[in-house]
């Protein structure tokens, strides 16, 4: 028996497929080997829950979409390797640091990029194609007691389309399965397509949607004295005076405004003469005026470490790496860095090291702008400690353990 789907007048299209209802899993199992065995291709089962192992029962292929993908992340990489190989090495060819114009492992970052880009939009849009989606009605739908797949129901659709379908012969075939009577399901007789103003309405809104892209294309091939046209201005346009501008605000047209005379940056205000110069009046101070613990010398050797070892060495006789290597390179400009333990070095006063820090001195550069004024202080009182180690006499060692030594 063969109960139309559809049992109102309605105008009916030609017929989609013939569909027969199982009460377990077991059923449309054996159903769908059955059916798979008899050679159709063109069938689907329709369940409440996935049933395991149903696509080897029905004979389904595994799906292309892994080629797809593979296919599409291939371009990518190819894509991305070739572009950035003609836009670097063919177009537009620009040494730097005499690198090669192209090297692989810089192009490996966009290479990746673009391969896992085009494999997911692959992977996406494939299982889209692949699965004929969007579709908003199918006509398994007309089945009275279709709905029942979302509970208890299990389905087996025999599609007109296959080409081992005869509608007696299958139908005959799926009464031989299933206990319940089997309905044909049409397609609807309006083709389920789009109603006229939907689509009217979305090519509409498509049109609108392209003329912000027209002007922009406009645009580029129109010259125009106008300042450019800025839909989110953020701060760009503010009102405000270029560096270098005159401002006829000020008396002397100024835009950049000089300190005001006797600023002082924060934390910078020098009232200590001797601490912030080195010197007492016109003389260099012979006193470091920090007190001088085994906190400061710490500190003064870290210091000393980072900013003149490289030149003076790490005991200071100006043998350092820097100074090492430019002899060894018979640099013709160099001056040798001092050895700190030259008695003209001995002999300066502790404030004239500190202004030799900040300041530099002859060729030496100055340290000012790196080292803040209390970190001088602390390096000169290391100087002092490394000067007095290197020259240092007997009556420098303790009593105590001078007379342990026998001297
Ligand atoms: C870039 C290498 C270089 C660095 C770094 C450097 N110096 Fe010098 N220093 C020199 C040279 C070169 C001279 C000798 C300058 C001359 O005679 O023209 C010199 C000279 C000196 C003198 C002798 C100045 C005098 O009164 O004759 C002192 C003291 C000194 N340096 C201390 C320091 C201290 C302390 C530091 C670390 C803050 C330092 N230097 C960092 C290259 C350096």
């Amino acid at each position: 028996m063969l109960e139309p789907a559809n049992t109102a007048a309605a105008p009916r299209g030609k017929l989609h497929a013939i569909v027969a209802e199982f009460d377990d899993v077991t059923a449309v199992t054996e159903a769908a080997k059955r059916v798979r065995d008899a050679g159709y291709t063109q069938f689907d089962v329709y369940s409440p829950f996935p049933i395991h192992g149903i696509e080897r029962a029905m004979g389904v292929r595994s799906t292309r979409l892994p080629w797809i993908v593979l296919a599409c992340g291939l371009s990518g990489t190819a894509g991305a390797l070739l572009l950035q190989w003609w836009t670097n090495a063919v177009d537009y060819p620009f040494k730097i640091s005499g690198k090669p114009l192209f090297g692989i492992p810089a192009a490996i970052p966009i290479t990746f990029e673009l391969t896992v880009l085009f494999s997911a939009f692959a992977a996406f849009l494939g299982m889209f194609a692949l699965n004929r989606l969007p579709r908003h009605h199918h006509p398994i739908f007309e089945h009275p007691r279709f709905k029942r797949a979302t509970d208890d129901g299990f389905f087996l659709a025999i599609e007109a389309a296959d080409t081992r379908f005869d509608a007696n012969r299958t139908r005959e075939l799926l009464q031989s399965l299933s206990s319940h009577p089997i309905v044909a399901c049409d397609e609807p007789a309006d083709d389920g397509a789009t109603p006229r103003w939907v689509r009217a309405g979305l090519v509409s809104v498509a049109v609108v949607a392209l003329i912000p892209f027209a002007l922009a294309l406009a645009s580029r091939f129109q010259d125009s004295s106008k300042p450019p046209f800025h839909i989110v201005g953020d701060m760009d346009w503010q009102t405000r005076y270029r560096a270098q501008a005159a401002n006829p605000h000020y008396a002397d047209g100024r835009a950049m405004r000089p300190d005001v005379a006797g600023t002082v940056a924060f934390g910078e205000l020098a009232t200590d003469q001797v601490l912030a110069t080195g010197k007492t009046g016109a003389d260099w101070t012979t006193k470091i005026p920090l007190t001088v613990d085994a906190a400061l010398l710490q500190r003064g050797r870290a210091r000393y470490g980072i900013y003149c070892a490289p030149c003076h060495g790490i005991a200071g006789y100006g043998d350092g790496l820097v100074a090492a290597r430019a002899s060894e390179l018979q640099e013709p400009t160099w001056v040798p860095p001092a050895s700190l333990h030259d008695a003209v070095v001995r002999g300066r006063a502790a404030g004239q090291l500190f202004d030799t820090i900040l300041n530099g001195v002859r060729t030496m550069p100055a340290y000012g702008r790196q080292i803040p004024r209390d970190d001088a202080w602390a390096i000169v009182a290391y100087v002092r400690a490394l000067q007095r180690s290197q020259n240092a006499t007997t009556e420098d060692v303790p009593p105590a353990a001078r007379a342990a030594m026998g001297l």
